[in-house]
């Protein structure tokens, strides 16, 4: 995938054999203070005593400062990476100080950068599968549709970066940066298919995409189109397709480790290729941005790309139910009662609530033909989760406090956090319909929850997990590790969560 390799070297800083050497600085501390940093200073006779003690450079968070070494080191540039302050220091900081050292270095022009991992507690094989992944995901971006040079970074030349290891240390580094590449991949992956534009990400497209891995990583793969979908009575997802020129698909994408045959985990994701609201439409400002609605279904098939290549020992199986939601003379109105997989009825009160109703039949689907030990969804599912939560956490709602557990945790350590919201039975009574069975809506209040509770009809008795990533799956502001647009959410949130299921909820209830 990346052009960027990421290799581990026994190397002490000042024989690294490269044209720029990054090293971290603390916060606050002076040289003489910091490990690495007094070692070079012996070297650079006093330079950087003399730079960071003077407070020219402090070290904040993220900030970087470029030295010439002058034949004193064998790297001519030493690049400063500020760390911040230790007291609080996380993994989440290190993969932004580790983004922010390669993207600088990439602005350089470049070929070669070494990286020193910070003296801290964290355990080394997390510190360099973060390290790796906050480089390789901070040199994202997305090429193909511009034809002519990037004017900032024209000379993008960096294709090798080391991570140097002191003694003993080499086999858990290369671990974690083996780790790290996987998962950075992976996210590539679904950040491609998220920016990418609904001309080109159709739901058969998704499809193709889904087969494509399913070649190059061993997995299984089913696409269920129109007459299927239409056979098994999948009433909502066709409904929501049925506005459009694109037909609807359910991507079934299936990985077991060799012999395996237990209840799978089931990962379900929607796939919303345009959300342009259906005859609900939405209003034009930032509708371009509606391509991303389809970012809990890639990440869904960028996280079985990721467990395939880490040979996760469980079966997994991804589901991604994939329609484009249009108005058109075709499409579903409001008052429309459209009837589930499930048998159930649903009032379509809003046609923009469409999400919910596609992921209804994949559910269902999914709870029928795998009988799974645990669902979890993922979805850019409502707005009201912006307004509950920011772009800092994912809103999660559930029927299993170990699995909800088990996703807090990953979300601590791979920096996308989670973030609860109830499921009371009373905010079920706000989506009974006078006509049907449930309608898909239920007024302005809980907006999130409701689309909770409203999935929640379709899960029977498997514990089951909903994350909304309508906040956290796009970005309009860059961050160290995360370009403009596409964050790839939920990759490395599901690969760490499931690397630590509870026993519980993989051996399901007799
Ligand atoms: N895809 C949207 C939710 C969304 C909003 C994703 C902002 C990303 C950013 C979803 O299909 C939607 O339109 N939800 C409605 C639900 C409402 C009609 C109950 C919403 O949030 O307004
Ligand atoms: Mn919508
Ligand atoms: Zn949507």
């Amino acid at each position: 995938m990346s052009m960027v390799s990421v290799v581990v070297k026994r190397l002490k800083p000042e024989n690294a054999d490269v044209e720029v050497l990054a090293v971290p600085v603390w916060q606050g501390r002076p040289v003489a203070e910091q490990e690495g940093l007094a070692a070079l200073d012996r070297r650079l006779a006093g330079l950087l005593r003399d730079y960071i003690d003077s407070g020219d450079f402090v070290g904040t968070r993220n900030s970087t400062a470029l030295l010439r070494t002058q034949g004193k080191l064998k790297a001519p540039r030493l690049l400063l990476v500020g760390l911040g302050k230790p007291e609080g220091f996380g993994l989440d900081h290190l993969r932004q100080a580790s983004a922010s050292a390669a993207t600088a270095a990439r602005k350089l022009g470049v070929a070669t950068l070494a990286m020193q991992p910070p003296a801290c507690a964290l355990e080394r094989t997390a510190m360099a599968q973060a390290m790796t992944e906050g480089a390789l995901l901070g040199l994202y971006r997305l090429r193909k549709y511009k034809t002519a040079p990037d004017e900032e970074n024209d000379k993008d030349n960096l294709h090798e970066i080391q991570l140097l290891a002191a003694s003993g240390e080499q086999q858990e580094l290369t671990r974690g940066v083996t780790r790290g590449e996987i998962l950075a991949e992976a996210v590539t992956l679904v950040r491609d298919l998220v920016n990418s534009p609904g001309n080109e990400i159709t739901p058969s497209y998704l499809a193709e995409t889904a087969q494509a891995l399913a070649q190059q990583h061993g997995l299984r793969c089913t696409v269920l189109r129109q007459e299927e979908l239409r056979a098994l009575q999948m009433g909502c997802l066709l409904g929501v397709a049925q506005g459009s020129a694109q037909p609807p698909v359910l991507i079934v994408l299936e990985y077991a480790p060799h012999g395996a045959t237990e209840a799978p985990i089931a990962l379900v994701g929607k796939g919303i290729t345009f959300d342009s609201g259906g005859i609900s439409l939405k209003p034009a400002a930032n509708m371009e941005d509606m391509k991303m609605d389809m970012a809990g279904g890639a990440a869904v098939l960028g996280t079985l790309q990721a467990l395939a290549k880490l040979r996760y020992p469980r079966r997994v199986v991804g589901l991604v139910p994939a329609a484009e939601n249009l108005p058109s003379g075709h499409a579903i109105k409001p008052g429309d009662v459209l009837r589930a997989m499930s048998g159930k009825t649903v009032e379509v009160i809003n046609t923009d609530a469409e999400g919910r109703l596609i992921l209804a039949d994949a559910l269902a689907y999914a709870v029928q033909t795998f009988k799974p030990a645990c669902i979890i969804d993922l979805a850019t599912l409502t707005g009201a989760v912006v307004i509950a939560l920011g772009h800092h956490a994912i809103g999660m709602m559930g029927t299993s406090e170990p699995l909800m557990a088990c996703l807090r945790a990953a979300g601590e350590q791979t920096g996308e956090r989670v973030w609860p919201l109830p499921l009371f039975e009373e905010y079920s009574k706000q989506i009974k319909s006078d006509i049907a069975d449930i309608k898909n809506t239920g007024g302005r209040e809980a907006g999130s929850i409701i689309g909770g509770a409203f999935l929640k009809e379709f899960v029977g008795d498997t514990p089951w997990v909903h994350l909304d990533i309508a906040g956290t799956a796009w970005t309009r502001e860059a961050k160290p590790y995360i370009p403009k647009g596409a964050t790839g959410v939920g990759v490395r949130l599901l690969t760490e969560a499931l690397f630590n299921l509870p026993s519980e909820l993989t051996t399901p209830a007799a």
